[in-house]
């Protein structure tokens, strides 16, 4: 099942550009890289790492790293631009990696891609060590739900949300900047309660806010908070 990801590849990389798209340059990045921290983990493994952007950041901060993903035309680019990361064709279902072979696992902005996160997510605790760090950045269910009515102009010219079916979980296509692809809409608790079932334990939560970048973006993304970032650890036996 590859939901547009192959053809919408060059609209993506281009999107993203040389500093990524807005929420990741001036909401995301900051958060994530503080929990990556410099020399804290060892061996990261970033699944859904697309054209490596995420990977290439944390080159100076993490010894081992490792990058997986189903679009070929993403891992090229990845491979292209970062000779010495390690760039693997594979899916959050079906990690090819031992027990344990991790002491962090990424995920940043791929849940929503991800068809079966009842595999994914089992299969991201399996290949984390006990004492490591599962870090998800994932767009909130509200703006999923959104997805692809999106929004409206009210009677006071403002720009709305429109949230609808936030309760069915269902696959949508959509498409933005040349770019079609399926997005899935979960209801929070089925995320909280697929981590907690593959035996991890929330150690951090944010809801982070935008800094810096065009001030209109700003104000847009600071009226409800777009992502929230997770850290879930793998206890120790
Ligand atoms: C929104 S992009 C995020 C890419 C990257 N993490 C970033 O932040 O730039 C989602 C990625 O999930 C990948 N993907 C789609 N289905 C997947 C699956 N079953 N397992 C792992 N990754 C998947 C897509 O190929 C795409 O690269």
């Amino acid at each position: 099942m590859d939901n547009g990801w192959e053809a919408s590849a060059g609209p993506w990389i281009e999107s993203l550009g040389a500093a990524g798209d807005f929420g990741r340059e001036h909401v995301l990045d900051a958060p994530m890289l503080a929990r990556v921290g410099h020399g804290r983990f060892e061996r990261m493994l970033d699944v859904g790492c697309g054209e490596g952007r995420f990977c290439r950041m944390t080159a100076p901060r993490v010894r081992e790293r490792v990058g997986i993903d189903p679009t070929r035309a993403l891992l090229d680019a990845a491979r292209a631009r970062d000779p010495e990361g390690r760039y693997i064709e594979a899916r959050a279902e079906a990690l090819p990696f031992a027990d344990a072979s991790f002491d962090l696992v990424v995920s940043y902005l791929s849940l929503i891609d991800i068809p079966d996160i009842d595999a994914a997510i089992p299969e991201m605790a399996r290949v984390l060590a006990p004492g490591g760090t599962l870090l998800v950045a994932n767009l909130n269910p509200f703006a999923t739900a959104a997805v692809p009515d999106h929004r409206i102009t009210d009677a006071a010219g403002r720009d709305q949300l429109v949230v609808d079916r936030y309760f069915d979980e269902r696959g949508a296509w959509t498409a933005w900047r040349g770019i079609r692809i399926v997005n899935y809409h979960r209801p929070l608790s089925r995320y909280m309660n697929a981590f907690l079932a593959a035996g991890l334990q929330l150690t951090a939560f944010e809801e982070p806010q935008p800094s810096g970048g065009d001030p209109a973006r700003v104000a847009r993304y600071s009226a409800a908070p777009w992502f929230h970032l997770m850290a879930w650890g793998r206890p120790v036996p």
